[in-house]
């Protein structure tokens, strides 16, 4: 399996963190709660050092509720804030506000003891791409506009999004890139969706996509797939040949057939990432806090 994705990027990025950073009192690091930990990448530590941490687990309507919680744990023991979210619907997202003067109250304290209470908080959000960075901040600062994107020949004038008279954001948020070096972190991303299925071939990830559930969350793929009993893994079988196995049960249930009787698993391949990743087979959490 190969995993390209763009490290160019990443060099813009950078830039603009190191110039913002001075600008903003908190960072604000948006993670997918079903993949905590391949979600987050590990240069923010070295990039924002120092700066108060508001974590966001993002995608929570489609995370397991227990996880979220170990999760939110996990990272508070390192001192950061959390806050559980659904940008979509919008859910959490209220609480961000308080979450943030609350990690920072010893800050804002100060400012009120040299005549600065009304001071106003600004706060950078990162994450990588697709986890919901344009929808959260549309969300709390209450904005309709679509997407923030850069667009050549547009000056932006506006260099920040208020949330509420004493809290802004900077309305371009910082994109970072997750590392693809550890295979299963690679593979959560992919059935996640924040890697593109481009760069991976669909019926492949389905594949690795039905071992993985087979073993994990067998129920789950019984329920979705009305299947009474799912196939066993055959020996020394790989996780391609295993899954493969498995779309073919699934997509014959459905009734997924080309000429010949045969059934068409890239097809079935499609249906199981759409269905994983919009929730419809339910909420998985795909790694637990180390
Ligand atoms: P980005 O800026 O970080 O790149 O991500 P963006 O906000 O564009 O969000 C990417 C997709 O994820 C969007 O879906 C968005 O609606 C969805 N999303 C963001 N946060 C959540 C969440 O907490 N839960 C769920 N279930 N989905 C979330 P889309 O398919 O691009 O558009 P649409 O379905 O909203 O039309």
């Amino acid at each position: 399996m190969e995993i390209q994705w763009y490290p160019g990027h990443m060099a813009k990025t950078r830039r603009m963190i190191a110039e913002q950073l001075k600008h903003v009192d908190a960072v604000c690091e948006i993670l997918d709660a079903r993949i905590p930990g391949a979600s987050r990448n590990p240069d923010v530590d070295a990039l924002t050092a120092g700066k108060p941490r508001l974590v966001v687990l993002n995608r929570a309507d489609l995370a397991d509720p227990e996880a979220t919680k170990a999760w939110g744990a996990h990272f508070k023991k390192q001192g950061w804030a959390v806050l559980e979210t659904d940008a979509k619907s919008g859910a959490g997202t209220a609480k961000f506000s308080a979450a943030l003067r609350t990690l920072l109250a010893d800050k804002l304290r100060a400012y009120a003891e040299k005549g600065q209470a009304g001071r106003v908080v600004r706060v950078m959000v990162l994450g990588i791409p697709n986890v919901g960075k344009s929808t959260f901040i549309n969300k709390v600062a209450g904005r309709k506009t679509a997407k923030a994107e850069d667009r050549p020949g547009v000056t932006r004038t506006k260099q920040w999004v208020p949330v509420d008279r004493g809290l802004e954001l900077l309305d371009t948020p910082g994109i970072l890139w997750p590392k693809l070096d550890d295979p299963q972190a690679a593979l959560g991303l992919a059935f996640t969706g924040a890697v593109k299925d481009e760069i991976l071939d669909t019926e492949t990830l389905g594949c690795h996509l039905m071992a993985y559930l087979a073993e994990r969350y067998p129920e789950a793929l019984k329920t979705g797939y009305k299947l009474q009993a799912l196939p066993e893994r055959e020996g020394e079988e790989n996780d391609v040949a295993f899954g493969w196995r498995l779309l073919e049960a699934a997509g014959r249930r459905r009734g997924f057939l080309i000429s010949g009787g045969e059934v068409d698993t890239e097809r079935m391949a499609k249906i199981l990432l759409d269905e994983f990743r919009s929730g419809k087979l339910g909420r998985f959490t795909l790694e637990a806090p180390q």
